[in-house]
């Protein structure tokens, strides 16, 4: 039996358990159970001190007071993934792997906001005042009127909040700070949902934008963002891979906007620069597409996202040709070669296939079949994909391309990156500024490819 008040805490999803195991039954994550103390029953309410409520005040849906005007910050990428600029009153969560840069993009909003006259905080749990201004000024931003902290205490930051009046505060990050009303140690499930909470409330009450940092974690021993996201009004993630410098800022929730904007920077010596044209992100890399490269236009979660498939066919050396992949599914792609010897009648069984989603990401869609079919074919050939062109598509194992869901989104984000060419299933509707090559069979797509032959 549990001892009285504790309870076992998945910190991957927050969900509470009675009984120590070594996965959550909720989320399937592994060694993500810690325990904590907690102050009530999960779920139950205070005990109400007078017995009766005061019932509700009802309001019509339409208000006579004007909404406060956004904050625009002047880092224009980040204002427009949040809508628009920042809402005064609400609080939004910044979440990212450790070290790609949350720190560094918020010091440059309120730094930036602070210079177009906007009142501006920035409260580090993690880095000394010295540090934070070392980095200020590294960004050219040390002139600008943001007022620092260095503090984990939730009791003083409030009480610092409520005695000056404040447009926008960054707290970095939510998972240092601590509230002494809780046992629980920081960076816990109790803590961080307590200290959000409290933040939040802040928020509300006295119309201040509060941006909160959230680191994400793999290993659970800190709880990660997903245990707050409900509590905030929007969530961004920060996303990029080590090695190199692009960056892309995506809304995942916003109650004050669409999520599928994207907001694309460059870490540089001088911070994070924004990258107004995004093309440049996937075009820039190399003169020409290579042979075996295929961008495949995804839809990661309810955001679209391009990446690119690159394929190599080479003549096996010994006796059964080696299948690697990487990013993929492997009997996904044991289908697709089925398909393309069966119904194409291009063989690939005495020859090594080797197929990677680049950027280390992981695509599950079966909308990338065209993608992954495109790049074997191109390195089969030796035939290059136009450079401007993206790939979607279902394949069947009858060799048909089939329709995928949001085919729309996914030819406004090419179009959006600089993408004038699509290799997708038949009968789609084009964006503006997109050439759809539709193909209602794998053989013509390949046919496409292979006489360079584009509508
Ligand atoms: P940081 O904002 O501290 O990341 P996070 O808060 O998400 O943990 O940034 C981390 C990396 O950014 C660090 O490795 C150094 C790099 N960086 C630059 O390359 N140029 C800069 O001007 C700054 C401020 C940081
Ligand atoms: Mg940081």
């Amino acid at each position: 039996m549990a001892r009285d008040g504790a309870a076992y805490v998945c910190q991957s999803c927050g969900s509470v358990q009675s009984k120590w195991a070594g996965q959550c039954p909720a989320c399937a994550a592994w060694n993500s159970l810690v325990e904590e103390i907690q102050s009530r029953p999960p779920g139950a309410m205070a005990p109400s001190k007078t017995g009766r409520g005061r019932g509700l005040a009802f309001e019509g849906l339409q208000d006579a007071t004007p909404a406060p005007p956004r904050i625009a910050t002047g880092v224009e990428e980040f204002d427009r993934v949040c809508g628009g600029g920042v809402v005064p009153g609400s609080a939004i969560l910044l979440g990212g792997d450790p070290g790609v840069g949350k720190s560094t993009l918020l010091l440059q909003v309120a730094g930036h906001a602070a210079l177009r006259g906007a009142a501006c905080a920035y409260i580090s749990g993690e880095e000394a005042i010295e540090q934070v201004r070392a980095r200020a000024q590294r960004m050219g931003l040390a002139a600008a009127p943001v007022k620092l902290a260095a503090e984990t205490s939730l009791r003083e930051i409030l009480e610092g909040l409520k005695r000056d009046r404040f447009d926008l505060v960054v707290i970095d990050s939510i998972q240092t700070l601590w509230s002494d009303a809780h046992e629980a140690a920081p960076g816990s499930v109790t803590q961080v949902r307590a200290a959000t909470g409290e933040l939040v409330r802040l928020a509300k009450k006295r119309g201040v934008a509060v941006l909160l940092v959230g680191h994400v974690t793999k290993e659970g021993t800190i709880a990660g963002p997903r245990v707050i996201e409900h509590m905030v009004d929007a969530v961004l993630a920060f996303e990029g891979e080590r090695g190199y410098p692009f960056r892309i800022l995506r809304g995942a929730k916003n109650r004050f906007g669409a999520t599928d904007e994207i907001g694309v920077f460059e870490m540089g010596d001088a911070g994070l620069s924004e990258v107004k044209n995004p093309s440049a992100l996937f075009l820039n890399t190399a003169g020409e597409r290579a042979a075996g490269a295929a961008v495949f236009a995804g839809i990661e979660g309810s955001r679209p996202v391009l990446v690119e498939f690159q394929a190599l066919v080479a003549p096996a050396a010994y006796g059964t040709p080696r299948r690697a992949v990487v990013g993929w599914d492997s009997g996904r792609l044991a289908m697709i070669l089925a398909v393309l010897e069966a119904r194409c009648g291009l063989g690939f069984g005495d020859r090594d296939v080797y197929l990677n989603v680049a950027g280390g990401l992981r695509i599950s869609e079966p909308a990338a079949d065209l993608a992954a079919a495109a790049a074997l074919v191109s390195s089969a050939l030796d035939e290059a994909l136009p450079q401007d062109c993206v790939v979607f598509g279902e394949i069947s194992l009858s060799g048909e391309v089939r329709p995928v869901s949001r085919m729309d989104a996914r030819l406004k984000e090419a179009a959006k990156l600089g993408f004038r060419k699509a290799l997708a299933p038949a009968d789609l509707e084009g964006v503006a500024g997109m050439t759809v090559s539709g193909v209602s069979r794998l053989a013509d797509a390949i046919r496409r490819i292979r006489d360079v032959e584009w509508a």
